[in-house]
């Protein structure tokens, strides 16, 4: 009887096709594995684009001319500016590493040194703000570049001097300051984790990525604004002004979200992903965390946390750790936090454009009361779904209030900027 009831339980085993289990989509499954949805996304937002783009150049055939293109970032060829400005970043990498060179052999005592680095910072952030507003021969694309160039230095410089601080505690200091100055990273360490080689595969396909990228953004460019638009954005701009003179701005940064946002994920991959994945490959800096999984992001929080690593891990490291250490509570260091990005967003935005305009502030501001309410009030899908929306609204219309704005000076008719030079 037994041996039956197994040969039956066998037969029908082997004749089922069927078992208790739950559909992939439904959360229950387990299932994570989303990659083939996410390439799905790309491929929509590349046709849907392809689409918008292709009619945008049978409408207004082709707005570019390299040579103006060019003239984004420089004036004249004999004179640029803003190169030199770069180039001139290297005196206060050098008075940095002369510093940090006195103090560790007590040339130079605590004090004498951090108020040799304080000036030092503080001349690195002042110094090109005065070269840009006071050259005419600077454009906005080249001021933009260079104050972003030495942004990064002002945080690097300054995160050096905290480390260096650090092990002349514990009394090992060294200092390694060009390879800093040139590694994916804003935050200084004597060893930093090294890569076993330089893999040219890996290396001549980032280094591909980022000339079609670039060559991308290049063939859908504006050549006539001074500012990032591409060119299917430029007729909805134009046509947007009227509106935003009645103050309808959510609605007219409706029509150019998608370009913007789609520039935004463009530049994204561009930077954190091709760019810095190059310049580690070459240095073999081992440490390739430049973003975590912002995409998923269920709360304003946490996007901010993984979207930008080296200026998140910066912010933990030389800013609001020590505040928490030195009694600041967590809500007024977060805040601390947010004031100082906001300051550098509008410093990296008004003093290339020559135009002070609070909106970049207010962007970085407004971050904190949006992360209290999605927090408090969205939970999992919805939260992701209001961090998409603040990303694909919230940033055109700021963009759309600086390129009005900086239309109005200096393009429209009578203005006090007068027509486009
Ligand atoms: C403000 C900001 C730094 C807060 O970061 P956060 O991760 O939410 O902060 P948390 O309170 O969760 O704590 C983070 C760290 O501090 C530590 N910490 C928390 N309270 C602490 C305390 N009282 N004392 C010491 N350490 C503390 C945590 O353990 C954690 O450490 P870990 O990173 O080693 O795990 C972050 O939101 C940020 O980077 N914002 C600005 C981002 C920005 O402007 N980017 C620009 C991109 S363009």
């Amino acid at each position: 009887m037994s041996v039956h009831v197994f040969k039956l339980s066998h037969v029908s085993s082997c004749l089922s096709c069927h078992r208790l289990q739950e559909s992939l989509l439904s959360s229950a499954s387990g299932y994570r594995n989303y990659r083939g949805v996410l390439n799905w996304c790309v491929v929509m937002l590349v046709l849907s684009n392809a689409r918008l783009f292709l009619e945008n150049l049978l409408k207004y055939g082709i707005l570019v001319d390299p040579i103006q293109v060019v003239s984004l970032f420089i004036k004249d060829p004999y004179n640029m500016p803003a190169a030199c400005l770069v180039i001139v970043s290297n005196v206060f990498i050098v008075a940095a590493l002369y510093t940090e060179r006195r103090l560790s052999v007590g040339c130079f005592s605590e004090r004498v040194g951090l108020l040799v680095h304080s000036i030092n910072l503080s001349v690195t952030l002042c110094f090109p703000v005065t070269i840009v507003l006071m050259l005419k021969s600077i454009t906005p694309v080249g001021g933009a570049s260079a104050l972003g160039v030495y942004t990064v230095l002002f945080l690097k410089l300054y995160s050096y001097k905290d480390v260096n601080k650090w092990c002349r505690e514990m009394s090992h200091a060294k200092a390694h300051l060009y390879y800093f100055v040139f590694a994916p990273t804003l935050c200084y360490e004597l060893n930093f984790p090294r890569s076993p080689r330089i893999r040219m595969s890996f290396l001549l396909r980032r280094l591909f990525e980022m000339h079609l990228i670039l060559f991308m953004i290049c063939a859908v460019y504006s050549p006539h604004w001074s500012l990032i638009c591409l060119q299917w954005m430029i007729p909805i701009i134009q046509s947007s002004m009227k509106p935003l003179e009645v103050n309808i701005i959510p609605l007219s940064s409706l029509s150019h979200q998608v370009p913007n946002h789609l520039l935004w994920l463009i530049f994204f991959y561009w930077f954190f992903h091709s760019s810095l994945n190059f310049i580690a490959e070459l240095l073999q800096f081992g440490d390739r965390e430049f973003y975590r999984d912002w995409w998923n992001s269920e709360t304003i929080t946490y996007f901010w946390q993984n979207w930008n690593i080296p200026v998140h891990k910066w912010c933990l490291r030389h800013f609001y750790k020590p505040l928490l250490k030195s009694g600041v509570s967590k809500w007024l260091g977060q805040s601390a936090v947010f004031l100082a990005s906001a300051f550098f967003h509008e410093y990296l935005v008004s003093v290339p454009l020559k135009m002070l305009r609070p909106w970049a502030f207010m962007g970085m501001m407004a971050q904190l009361p949006l992360a209290w309410f999605v927090a408090r009030f969205l939970r999992g899908n919805y939260g992701n779904a209001a961090v998409w929306l603040s990303l694909i609204i919230g940033q055109p219309i700021a963009v759309l209030m600086y390129v009005h704005d900086y239309y109005v000076l200096h393009y429209r008719e009578g203005s006090a900027g007068g027509g486009p030079e």
